[in-house]
């Protein structure tokens, strides 16, 4: 599969609708909790590939803030798992270069998990490699709300004037300002939905749905999709003459 990939058409910035651990723990009889569990492989097997391939920045959806209203048994499950995995990962991350980030409303984790992931970011800040973005405890409606606010309250100080008020300056205040937009968003599971992940970011990304469950997402997969991506014509509005010229 690497072999039919075009290493000058790599998408930089690659999103992730992780879904499906669920249905995949039901399917199997087992418990929703070992879904999340074995969901941990399939990351970091999108997260190899995209070393591998020299992708820039990979988001993934790992908590929405619509996930809290689940079971508190399965929340903290999965809280718990997210710090065993980072521990577990932290010398992968420093083997491959790879920078931990995140984006929500992180400040809304439970302190164990807060302090972990600081940690983690903190260790892994001087990694000029992938940039792993964990969306957590996010939804982009609220990420757009909170950018209103904030500028709202610039024009209120008189530090900016309405007519400043841009795209990039709009783009600017949102958790994602350092990233580019993402080229490609994926999501698993056979579900053709956005739930509410980066809603202004995804403008002109690729989507890609996979019928796999998360867990059963592999590599192999990953790169497909990436096939899938490279053989799309992204015109952003233009003719197919004017890109070709
Ligand atoms: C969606 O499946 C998945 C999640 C809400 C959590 C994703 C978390 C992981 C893969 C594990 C930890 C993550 C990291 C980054 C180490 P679902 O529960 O919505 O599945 P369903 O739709 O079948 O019920």
């Amino acid at each position: 599969m690497l072999k039919n990939i075009n290493k000058d058409n790599i998408p930089e910035h690659v999103a992730v609708i992780m879904d499906g651990n669920g249905r995949w723990a039901k399917k199997n009889g087992l418990l929703r909790t070992i879904g999340h569990k074995n969901g941990v492989k399939s990351v970091r097997e999108v997260v190899e590939a995209s070393v591998e391939l020299g992708i820039s920045v990979l988001t993934l959806f790992a908590f929405s803030t619509e996930n809290w209203n689940r079971p508190k048994a399965e929340v903290s499950a999965l809280m718990e798992l997210l710090v065993s995995a980072l521990n577990k990962e932290l010398p992968t991350f420093q083997k491959n270069n790879i920078q931990l980030q995140t984006i929500g409303e992180t400040n809304a984790l439970p302190k164990g998990c807060r302090e972990k992931l600081t940690e983690i970011i903190n260790e892994t800040s001087g990694n000029t490699g992938l940039k792993l973005v964990l969306a957590l405890s996010y939804s982009s409606k609220l990420e757009i709300i909170n950018s209103i606010k904030s500028i709202a309250q610039k024009i209120s100080d008189k530090t900016i004037k309405p007519e400043d008020i841009n795209e990039s300056l709009f783009a600017n205040e949102l958790y994602t300002s350092d990233y580019p937009n993402p080229d490609l968003l994926i999501r698993t599971s056979g579900e053709y939905r956005i739930s509410n992940f980066l809603l202004w970011q995804i403008a002109y990304a690729e989507l890609y749905f996979s019928p796999k469950l998360w867990p059963d997402f592999t590599k192999a997969d990953f790169l497909e999709a990436i096939v899938e991506y490279q053989n799309r014509e992204r015109r952003f509005g233009k003719t197919t003459e004017q890109i070709k010229n």
